[in-house]
């Protein structure tokens, strides 16, 4: 694998903490921002009130599409997630840029703000990228908290040298985004994905079904089955035993899986039913409604100038409805799909009520996206989780980064982390 895809690969999917603190070069956080989340990594961004004179929350908000830190002593953030939690949110801790001023309040233990919070509290890997003045930069203080610092463990990218905003000439410019973006692939890559779903069986069923009609005709909904399979793959990533049960796609199993194939809707709900027990099922598949009564043994033929016979059609079983009835067998987490084309927030909470699972993501097939003819086959989605507690709107994501957020909810309710989940 090259160096590129394999910081692709360390990229998709990841998480990051960006905390933005003052300095000219605060506008190259942008840059960065733009640059992680076009590379499938969720960015949530802490601004300092010294990065707020240089970059406003707005655009860390419109860019990363996640609400943006600013504050120690905000209620709502406390009630919905304490800086404890945020400080462990992501695989990775970026301070980009990092002004003297917080390298040294880093360096001596400092929790005068959020951002100070969050790294004296975080036990997750923290890169920063230094920008300053030249001769901050080569004062005898600064260079012992990065001393300090990179004994910690801390990994330091930059300053580059060049003329700064101030006109001097030396280093203290801030490192280019696609070094600093390099230099969290690298880190991440090191960091694998936590195995907190090692010993749990998943079943994921993906793609459409085909219900013939005849030898060559069938009956199906459009899918590609790219959702799913991303799915299985986050799910597999974090040490679950995956049985992806897939309608008819172009798409090879993702690492890890295990792809039992089936054509139709009745096969697959026999799959599913093979596979049990598993404690969790996310059911994708763009599952027929109707399949044809009797399919016809041999080709039909047309008749010129007849109408063709109508199709007799009966109603398919619901799989998501019969795995998500109670009883022993039940996984402990059902989550359905919704994919409405109008009120789908209405649509997806009552679909949730009754095919009695637990959990929806719901995404509007209505709205093209990324140029593609419909959302549908798309590589990207926008959806909203509806669980118990509510309905929660996620950016517009890659299809990776929307399985990885989801895996690490799975997770988090699996293993009880109530801080991560509302089930
Ligand atoms: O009823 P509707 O097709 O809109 O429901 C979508 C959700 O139900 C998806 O999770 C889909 O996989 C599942 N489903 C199913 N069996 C069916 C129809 C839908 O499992 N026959």
């Amino acid at each position: 694998m090259s160096a590129a895809a394999s910081g692709a690969v360390a990229l998709d999917g990841r998480r990051v903490l960006l905390i933005v603190s003052g300095g000219i070069a605060a506008y190259k956080s942008l840059e960065l921002i733009r640059l992680l989340t076009g590379a499938g990594t969720g960015v949530r961004c802490v601004l300092t009130d010294a990065g707020g004179q240089f970059v406003t929350p707005l655009s860390l908000q419109a860019l990363s599409g996640e609400p943006v830190h600013t504050t120690l002593w905000s209620l709502t953030d406390e009630s919905e997630m304490g800086h404890i939690a945020l400080s462990r949110s992501a695989d990775l801790v970026v301070v980009c840029p990092a002004s003297a001023d917080i390298l040294a309040r880093m360096a001596h233990g400092l929790a005068s703000d959020l951002a100070t919070t969050l790294l004296l509290a975080t036990d997750t890997p923290v890169l920063v990228a230094p920008a300053m003045n030249v001769r901050m930069w080569q004062h005898p203080a600064t260079q012992a908290n990065l001393a300090t610092l990179r004994a910690r463990g801390i990994t330091v990218v930059g300053p580059d040298d060049g003329v700064m905003a101030c006109n001097e000439f030396g280093p203290g410019r801030l490192a280019e985004p696609p070094v600093i973006l390099a230099a969290i692939a690298a880190l991440l890559a090191r960091e694998p994905v936590p195995q907190d779903l090692a010993g749990r069986h998943a079943l994921v069923t993906a793609g459409p079904t085909h219900e013939p009609i005849d030898p060559v005709r069938y009956l199906a909904n459009r899918s590609s089955g790219r959702q799913g399979y991303a799915i299985a793959g986050a799910l597999a990533a974090r040490g679950a035993r995956v049985t992806l049960v897939s309608g008819p796609v172009n798409l090879d199993p993702s690492p890890g899986t295990t792809r039992i194939a089936v054509e139709t809707a009745q096969e697959m709900l026999a799959a599913c039913e093979a596979a049990m027990p598993a404690d969790i099922a996310v059911l994708t598949a763009a599952v027929a409604d109707w399949r044809v009564d009797v399919p016809a043994a041999s080709k039909l033929k047309k008749q010129p100038g007849r109408s063709p016979a109508p199709l007799a059609l009966t109603l398919n079983p619901d799989i998501l409805a019969t795995l998500s009835r109670p009883g022993p067998s039940r996984p402990k987490l059902v989550v359905g799909f919704a994919a409405e084309t109008d009120d789908l927030l209405s649509n997806a909470v009552a679909k949730r009520a009754a095919k009695g699972c637990d959990w929806i993501v719901a995404n509007d097939v209505g709205q093209p996206l990324d140029g593609s003819p419909g959302i549908m086959g798309g590589t990207h989605n926008e959806v909203q989780l509806i669980t118990a507690a509510g309905a929660e709107a996620w950016p517009h994501l890659d299809k990776h980064e929307v399985a990885a957020r989801l895996a690490a909810r799975i997770a988090a309710f699996i293993t009880g982390d109530r801080s991560e989940t509302h089930a």
